[in-house]
């Protein structure tokens, strides 16, 4: 009990006391006190409720905006996302795709639903995201170059993207993970799904990449409900995406003609409209998730054994999701069960990827020893920005 039980009593100390919560706490609960009622109201009153509208157009100029990028694609969620871009970029059956085993499951699900296969690899501790030297160590190993292109020699197939995951909003080392990429000629997907507003160097997290995909699902920074969004600056790949998403249909006044198979990925007017009135307060949300974080590390500071997770010299993150390290897994094993049991929701890193029912058939490059440390020791904490904003 010597970690857990001092962790909780500063946590609860901060919670309860300081902050006044009282009941059950949230891990992460969205916040509607903009003008949230009022757009979605709007768009029921004008009939535009479905995949077409100008809340759409909006969003996506905003969320674009937002990350850099001069194109945003809205859709359905995260994931169609991840898997729209794949298949935009013609990646499907045959190929294999990199990216970390510590991450959401979605991200696996979007690589196999575009027909490919993933390929997972190890993370770094002192980011959380794709440990390059071990990617790099991975590809001199088992990798040989034909005709130009990556091939995993073990199963002769294509490595045709990485997708790297900006873990609770931290940036991975971009100029590391990128470096080893572009030596071998290997695309970069990024999956940005929990880091809008975070930035690498000063630059926006989604940026990076050929493209990269948001969610807006209930449980991050900013919500459409369900939701999701590619952001790039290739106007050639947002136009293929866009038209893909849209049962690649031909625009005409009234003729259906599909030039090729598609998908109905769109993102309905109504869920943008919500997305967009969250977006207004998208600095402030940033401002609260930061202002959370940095009480954390005040009020954690001191605690033996236990570090609050922050951002490394070169990021700013959006602090999506505070993290504390806990010595070992039994420290945070003890920590998550009392925790729950008092009213305070935390939760583990997501269980490896190969280590659940759906993956352990999967490839993996190799022992996963920095993604394992952290999936040991790793806790979220409470992290609703609304603790912040009275
Ligand atoms: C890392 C990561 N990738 C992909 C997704 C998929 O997003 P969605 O839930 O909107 O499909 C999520 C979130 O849910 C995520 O956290």
């Amino acid at each position: 009990m010597t970690t857990a039980a001092p962790l909780l009593a500063r946590l609860e100390g901060f919670l309860r006391d300081e902050l006044r919560q009282d009941g059950a706490i949230p891990l992460h609960a969205p916040r509607f006190d903009g003008r949230e009622a009022e757009y979605v109201q709007e768009c029921i009153a004008s009939t535009w409720v479905s995949s077409v509208g100008a809340y759409v157009d909006r969003l996506e100029r905003l969320v674009a905006a937002a990350s850099g990028c001069r194109f945003g694609v809205a859709v359905a969620n995260g994931t169609a996302a991840l898997r729209l871009a794949l298949y935009g970029l013609a990646i499907g059956p045959g190929d294999l795709v990199l990216c970390p085993a510590l991450t959401f499951v979605a991200t696996a699900n979007a690589i196999w639903a575009a027909g490919a296969r993933p390929l997972f690899i190890d993370s770094d501790p002192a980011t959380l995201g794709v440990d390059a030297a071990k990617l790099a160590a991975f590809l001199s190993r088992e990798a040989e170059r034909q005709g130009g292109r990556p091939i995993h020699r073990a199963s002769g197939r294509p490595i045709a993207a990485l997708v790297p995951v900006h873990v609770f909003g931290h940036p991975v080392d971009i100029d590391a993970v990128w470096a080893v990429a572009a030596e071998w000629g290997i695309p970069v997907v990024e999956d940005a799904a929990e880091s809008l507003g975070s930035r690498y160097r000063g630059r926006e997290c989604g940026s990076f990449g050929r493209v990269a995909a948001l969610s807006f699902n209930g449980n991050k920074l900013v919500t459409t409900g369900g939701g999701g969004m590619l952001v790039t600056d290739d106007e050639e790949l947002a136009r293929r995406l866009k038209h893909l998403s849209t049962t690649a249909r031909v625009p005409h006044r009234w003729e259906f003609d599909h030039d090729e198979p598609g998908f109905n990925d769109r993102l309905p007017n109504l869920n943008a409209a919500l997305g967009c009135a969250q977006m207004e307060r998208l600095p402030e949300l940033l401002a609260a998730k930061r202002r959370l974080a940095a009480r954390y590390a005040e009020v954690l500071d001191g605690v033996a054994g236990v570090r609050l997770f922050r951002e490394r010299e070169w990021a700013t993150s959006n602090y999506w999701l505070n993290a504390v390290l806990l010595p070992d897994r039994a420290a945070r094993d003890r920590f998550l069960d009392a925790s729950n049991a008092r009213g305070i929701q935390t939760r583990p890193c997501w269980r490896l990827l190969p280590d659940t029912g759906a993956w352990t058939e999967a490839m993996v490059a190799d022992g996963l020893e920095g993604a394992r440390w952290i999936v040991d020791r790793l806790v979220n904490l409470p992290s609703s920005p609304s603790l912040m904003m009275g």
